[in-house]
């Protein structure tokens, strides 16, 4: 990597006045539009277990905060909300829980996968987000259906990886099971929390680079928005003095990832709506093309806070899609139903091989 280009990125994060950073927004939305076009692919949002094994510092659901109330959906609740998803024109889903590694977890998740493929004929695609699994167990749920995979790397240097997690964490086994997601023949997805404690301009444009170099088809990330039942609330947050700057600089990260890889697919995080209202929708507007609406069921939902001021806990399904609906046609866009949308990036990378 030359430092020039390295130093373009800083650069260009680095932007703080308000009309170059527009410039900057709209620069990454046209490359969007014409590189995608105005639409927006959905996935369903099926967060459907809070049960986890792990103890990151800053998600709310971690191990050992006992205000949480464990759950785990049914078999029945989970293919429900699929097929209701399938039957409203979702082309996707996607599967998301807290992480755990028992046979009895890894059982049930396979068993998930496969109801939902013969129910719908292989016709909607599925994304598993369920953090780190040996190899075996990542084959055993391709097989069973699973087509994409996201797990992200939260930040590229590993010494800010390290402070955020404890010691049973470890950077080299987390990017081996994202080179491990790919060679299975997973659509991989990666990203990053922006705004977390001593993460530098620099930090963010390695993770650009990072997102690069590992080849990914699709790329979620958001600002850090501290919980308070969480050991990194009280931390200090470094490059980012103020909400509106940390909004800022998360979309100029989007726009950014966009200018710099064109083809892949980019969500518009939820956590940009915790922070503003319309912030889902900025995202879409600085060069995401993916939104997720939350389709897990309602009495779940409070249970399922990583963060606070988590959008959407209220809202039931139908509810949530009409918002978004209203949310992507008042930018103008249009949503692709009935579409799996995988990434032209990905389409590209199969038919090359
Ligand atoms: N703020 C923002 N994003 C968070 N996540 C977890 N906790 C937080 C938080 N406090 C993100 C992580 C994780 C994804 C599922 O949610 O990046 O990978
Ligand atoms: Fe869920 Fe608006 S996006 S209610």
């Amino acid at each position: 990597m030359s430092p020039t280009f390295k130093s373009e990125i800083i650069d260009l994060l680095s932007l703080n006045d308000t009309p170059s950073i527009n410039l900057l927004l709209q620069n990454a939305y046209q490359v969007k539009n014409s590189v995608l076009g105005k639409t927006v692919f959905l996935r369903g949002l099926i967060e459907f277990s809070n049960i986890c094994v792990k103890e990151c510092y800053y998600c709310g659901i971690r191990k050992s905060n006992s205000k949480v109330d464990r759950y785990l959906m049914s078999e029945e609740e989970i293919l429900n909300s699929a097929m209701w998803a399938f039957e409203n024109g979702y082309g996707s889903i996607v599967l998301q829980s807290g992480e755990r590694n028992d046979k009895k977890f890894v059982s049930f998740v396979e068993n998930i996968l496969l109801k939902i493929s013969e129910a719908t004929s292989n016709k909607l695609r599925i994304t598993l987000s369920c953090g780190e699994q040996s190899k075996e167990t990542y084959k055993r749920w391709f097989e069973a259906g699973a087509r994409r995979f996201l797990l992200r790397i939260e930040s590229s240097n590993k010494i800010i990886y390290e402070n955020i997690h404890p010691s049973d964490h470890n950077f080299n086994r987390r990017v081996k099971c994202l080179l491990t997601l790919k060679e299975i023949g997973y659509q991989l997805g990666t990203g990053v929390m922006i705004g977390l404690p001593n993460q530098t301009i620099e930090d963010l444009a390695n993770d650009i680079i990072f997102f690069r170099s590992l080849d990914a088809d699709m790329i979620g990330m958001g600002p850090f928005i501290p919980h308070a039942d969480t050991p990194l609330f009280e931390q200090d947050i470094k490059i980012v003095g103020n909400k509106n700057e940390l909004y800022n600089l998360s979309l100029k990260m989007v726009a950014v990832t966009r200018i710099m890889l064109p083809k892949i697919n980019i969500a518009a995080a939820t956590a940009f709506q915790a922070l503003y209202p319309f912030g889902r929708e900025k995202a879409l507007l600085a060069g995401a093309n993916v939104f997720m609406p939350n389709i897990s069921e309602v009495k779940y939902r409070k249970d399922y806070r990583l963060y606070e001021t988590k959008p959407c806990v209220d809202e039931n399904s139908i509810d949530c899609l009409q918002c978004v609906e209203k949310r992507i046609e008042g930018i103008g866009e249009s949503i692709a139903y009935f579409e799996w949308g995988d990434s032209q990036h990905f389409e590209e990378r199969i038919y090359n091989n």
